[in-house]
């Protein structure tokens, strides 16, 4: 089959494609390496462009026909979206639009999005199922929700087939060692402990001692980026046979604190990490633990990495084999 990858040279993104092409598949990235990376993408034909030029996605995409287009690109980042909001609606919620509307022009009809727990806002369950209340708390998961909103509207009225799946917290690498996580400026957790490079407490700092949880510091839910990758290859399966609107939580279903994942990465490293605690970061929920029976039960989706340790593990051989193969 052949796939459309727009954001397929970020992070999430990059996985997915390698994804597809060990499976037999080929990817198409459409990016406009704006935090993507060619190196992640050596092997595929690109198409380096914004989503925000309508005129030459328009271009680029007339007559071309994909099983499935599989969409990342956008911005991700809670605290940026908190500061940049109008740069958040822009590139997410202008650039979604342009893309569905040149994809329903070439009658290209499956769609798999790249949403996020961050349309929920604080939990009012132990565990966030599809049901539970969208209620995002920041900029960057209010534009998630609008293009989910819009896409199920345009599958209603316009035949579309959709799947929007919701992931908590990516992490890891690739198994290989030779595709990660590579930001810049980092700012998740675990890639934030590994790639320090030196250990002293300054470096790190712990966003909020204070919340309502067991040690006063966030939980959250972290899942392997080959597993998120894996879902939604299931989630074209599904659409095969169930046509329509569909959303889908992806996580691993077990929390864990900002300390414990400390603790977790000093295991792996074989050393002590020194951190400072710091003000709350704004716009973060207290806990996110997904709830992703109906992933497993509906997709047939099959997480591998269920422990903390192996996600962390495989971004540590990333770290360590990083300098190698990307070109920074
Ligand atoms: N954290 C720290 N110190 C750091 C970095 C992070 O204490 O230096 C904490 C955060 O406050 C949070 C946890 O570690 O509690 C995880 O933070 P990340 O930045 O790694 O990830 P987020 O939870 O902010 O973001 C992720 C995705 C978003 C998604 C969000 C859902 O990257 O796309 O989960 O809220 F929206």
């Amino acid at each position: 089959m052949i796939f459309l990858v727009p954001g397929g040279a970020g992070y999430i993104g990059s996985h997915m494609v390698k994804y597809l092409q060990e499976a037999g598949h080929e990817a198409v990235v459409l990016d406009d390496f704006s935090t993507g990376h060619e190196w992640a993408v050596k092997d595929s034909e690109i198409m380096r462009l914004s989503l925000l030029d309508q005129e030459a996605l328009s271009r680029a995409l007339k007559g071309r026909k994909f099983d499935c287009v599989i969409h990342f690109a956008g911005k991700s980042l809670v605290d940026e979206s908190i500061k940049r909001s109008n740069a958040y609606y822009r590139s997410n919620v202008v650039g979604s639009l342009n893309l569905i509307n040149e994809l329903m022009l070439n009658d290209n009809n499956n769609m798999v999005f790249s949403s996020s727990a961050a349309i929920f806002g604080n939990p009012i369950t132990d565990k966030i199922n599809e049901d539970h209340p969208r209620d995002p708390i920041n900029p960057y998961g209010r534009t998630k929700l609008t293009v989910e909103n819009f896409l199920e509207h345009i599958c209603d009225t316009h035949g579309l087939n959709a799947t929007c799946l919701r992931y908590f917290n990516a992490a890891g690498a690739h198994h290989s060692g030779t595709l990660g996580e590579a930001h810049e400026p980092e700012t998740h957790l675990i890639p934030k402990i590994l790639n320090r490079e030196n250990y002293s407490s300054e470096n790190l700092k712990v966003y909020g001692d204070d919340y309502d949880t067991p040690d006063g510091t966030c939980i959250r839910d972290y899942v392997h980026v080959e597993d998120l990758a894996q879902a939604h290859l299931k989630a074209l399966e599904f659409m095969q046979v169930n046509k329509g609107f569909y959303t889908f939580n992806l996580g691993n279903g077990n929390g864990f604190s900002v300390l414990e994942v400390i603790k977790a990465c000093e295991h792996v490293l074989g050393r002590r990490v020194d951190y400072q605690f710091a003000d709350r970061r704004e716009g973060d929920p207290p806990v996110l633990i997904a709830d992703s029976a109906k992933a497993i039960d509906q997709l047939g989706w099959s997480p591998q990495h269920t422990s903390l340790e192996s996600i962390i593990m495989s971004a540590y051989f990333w770290h360590l084999n990083k300098s190698e193969f990307s070109l920074q």
